[in-house]
């Protein structure tokens, strides 16, 4: 017998009676936000969730508001009923899966989650009001939802940062739970996008966390080190055309000064094709 489907909510109204009426009987509540296409770094956050909560929802939707004009939202991947069936396979009781209508019912937002600095930097400096786009449905959806804990992906870094400065900044009362990067065997970290990928792109791609591998070795050498070897990585690689690599400061988002010491972060943005793929790791300075 196949497992059964989640139930799909598709209006505000639906979510909030169907979750209020889970917290009268004293259960407590798990979000994890999606675009869909959901693989199985989406499934590691839904398995985390059942940890931390009693019931879980996952929210699939494809927000035109952190898509540039020049982006893919129209080519972005909607697979909801292949989402479902794997969400089923999870146990997952809830999906919210709403039309743009009912979230923006007015049309596009007038009252914007701005990102402020940090958020025009990196990802948000190659796609402009991005994260504007993000933390404005990441709001309302935690207001939706009202959960007791929200699950954010690492390979997301920055989207991760602006995220729980947002819940600090507006005092919202959700929990946000970190779950780390899921990699392929040779270490590409999952993404929805590594599906556009032909073969040597795919292989080129590698290219990307071996990158960051060299990039922690050399980080006992200090900041030029770290830039050095990456560079020497990526730029063995003709298919990728590097957007940044960047040192930052986990604390600040703000690049690291050479002379830095401690734990940092190495953030990486390249093209593949025509695919843009981002990753991180964690740095120790010596
Ligand atoms: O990381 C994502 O999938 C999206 O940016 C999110 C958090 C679901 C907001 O649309």
């Amino acid at each position: 017998m196949s497992p059964t489907r989640p139930v799909v909510l598709d209006t505000v109204a639906a979510v909030r009676e169907t979750l209020d009426a889970e917290r009268a009987e004293g259960r407590t509540v798990a979000l994890t936000p999606t675009l869909g296409a959901l693989h199985d770094g989406h499934l590691e956050h839904v398995r985390r969730a059942a940890e931390l909560a009693d019931i879980r929802v996952v929210s699939i939707f494809v927000n035109p508001l952190q898509f540039g004009p020049s982006e893919d939202l129209d080519r972005y991947p909607r697979t909801l009923e292949a989402d479902l069936d794997a969400l089923a396979a999870e146990g997952v009781p809830y999906v919210f899966a709403p039309a743009v209508e009912e979230m923006y019912p007015a049309g596009p937002a007038q009252t914007h989650v701005v990102a402020g600095r940090v958020g025009s930097m990196f990802e948000g400096r190659s796609r402009p009001g991005h994260f504007d786009g993000v933390l404005t449905v990441v709001a309302k959806l935690l207001n939706i939802v009202q959960p007791d804990v929200a699950t954010f992906g690492q390979k997301d870094a920055q989207q991760l940062f602006l995220v729980q400065r947002m819940v600090r900044d507006l005092d919202l009362r959700t929990r946000i739970e970190v779950v780390p990067t899921v990699r392929e065997d040779d270490g590409l970290a999952l993404s929805s996008r590594n599906r556009y990928l032909d073969a040597d792109q795919r292989r080129a791609a590698r290219a990307l966390p071996r990158a960051l591998e060299a990039a922690a070795s050399a980080a006992d050498l200090g900041v030029d080190a770290v830039v050095a070897a990456a560079q020497s990585v990526l730029m063995g690689e003709k298919l990728v055309e590097v957007d940044y690599f960047k040192v930052v400061d986990p604390a600040t988002f703000e690049p690291v000064p050479d002379d830095f010491r401690g734990t940092a972060r190495a953030l990486l943005a390249a093209r593949v094709g025509t695919t843009r793929l981002i990753d991180n790791d964690e740095l120790h300075l010596g």
